[in-house]
């Protein structure tokens, strides 16, 4: 069993100057959901999720000891830096600063730097940008927060060499769960749990980890179309979404039910039963839903359109018997679930028959991906 105290680190080995990182971090589409968390980002259920793998947040790390900073470097760049008593980093999204993004970034560090007591040596740049449309409705947080942890456990690995690959990934994705709790679950592996289930081995609150057992190959290269329907900004951000679940009067049946789930969905990665799949992804996805609808105060979050590509999906999946299933974020948009070798008539599908229900025609391919990857080690 692990405790956040094992991730507050002892002496460092090494020192570094200045240098730079960089990592991609994917987004995650989740099957059993995390709706409701306690005090520090502790989830309420276990969740699991499909490790995506086009819609990927791109993140450069750049660091440089506080006494050697070059405070022109700043003054040329035409950025100021957030010197807060102590953390001090600038931000540039797809090259330009973004001061609206640094209030987020800033609590983020705060909340890490007891973990990382090197954060307030340095000064950094976080250079950032997303693979998938700015805008579009599609939550850059699980990739944008996991990028940046996969950023600094780097750092941490280069002042610590001796540290070991378990402990990197699993801090990594402790790290990211305090940034955004889903981002937890975008660090390594293409099925990830994160929160205590009794039935999967090594699972904990505090990072995600991947799907210990066995997986058929059903579900090995399932495919993921988003279909955009509601592009706006989100109408409940998930930290008020979350807080929902305090005093819901359903709460405590629907915990003990993602647990079920979960148990449910353990049989069947391995038995490859796509119908039973099925009954689980979308009664999950409804379920969320159901659960801001009866919340106080409710929300409905799906549009016209949303219901209009669930009925269409339910009717072409009774005329052809192809596997094929939705779930849902808390938005409007629709993850379209099927196995890629169905990928070519699902396509026709969504071309003939969904593109009309989408925000300017538009949807995003996506596929179960493997997590974060190195870009570039300076
Ligand atoms: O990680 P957060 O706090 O943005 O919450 C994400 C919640 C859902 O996306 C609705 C469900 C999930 O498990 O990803």
């Amino acid at each position: 069993m692990f405790s956040a105290n094992d991730f507050i680190p002892a002496k460092y080995s090494h020192s570094i100057e200045k240098g730079s990182f960089q990592w991609s971090a994917p987004s995650n589409i989740a099957l059993v959901k995390y709706w409701g968390k306690k005090d520090h980002q502790i989830p309420a259920n276990p969740s699991v999720s499909f490790t995506l793998n086009n819609c990927k947040t791109i993140t450069k790390l750049a660091f440089a000891k506080k006494e050697h900073f070059d405070i022109s470097t700043s003054l040329n760049t035409g950025l100021l830096s957030v010197t807060n008593t102590e953390l001090s980093f600038d931000l540039l999204f797809e090259g330009q600063a973004k001061e609206d993004f640094k209030p987020k970034i800033q609590k983020f560090f705060e909340r890490i730097a007891v973990y990382l007591p090197f954060l307030k040596e340095y000064h950094f740049t976080i250079d950032t940008q997303n693979t998938f449309p700015h805008s579009s409705g599609i939550a850059s947080s699980a990739s944008g927060m996991a990028a940046l942890a996969m950023n600094l456990m780097s750092l941490e690995k280069a002042l610590n060499p001796e540290m070991t690959d378990d402990y990197f990934f699993r801090k990594a994705s402790f790290l990211a769960r305090l940034g955004s709790g889903s981002a937890c679950r975008s660090v390594k592996g293409s099925v990830v749990v994160w929160g205590n289930h009794a039935k999967v081995l090594g699972s904990s609150d505090l990072f995600g980890v991947e799907f210990p057992n066995a997986i058929h190959d059903n579900f090995k290269d399932f495919q993921d179309t988003i279909l955009l329907v509601d592009k706006g900004e989100k109408q409940v951000s998930s930290t008020i979404g979350h807080e929902l679940m305090h005093n819901h009067p359903f709460a405590e049946r629907r915990f003990t039910q993602a647990h079920e789930n979960l148990n449910q969905l353990i049989s069947i990665f391995k038995s490859g039963d796509l119908n039973e799949f099925i009954k689980i992804v979308e009664s999950e996805a409804l379920t969320l839903h159901a659960m801001m609808m009866t919340s106080m105060p409710y929300f409905i979050l799906m549009k016209p359109n949303t219901l209009e590509i669930i009925n269409s999906i339910w009717k072409f999946r009774n005329e052809t018997k192809i596997p094929v299933c939705f779930t849902l974020d808390a938005g409007a948009n629709v993850h379209v679930l099927y196995p890629k070798k169905d990928k070519p008539k699902i396509l026709q599908f969504i071309k003939s028959e969904l593109v009309g229900y989408c925000q300017n025609s538009q949807y995003i391919c996506d596929e179960i991906g493997i997590g974060s990857q190195l870009i570039m080690d300076n």
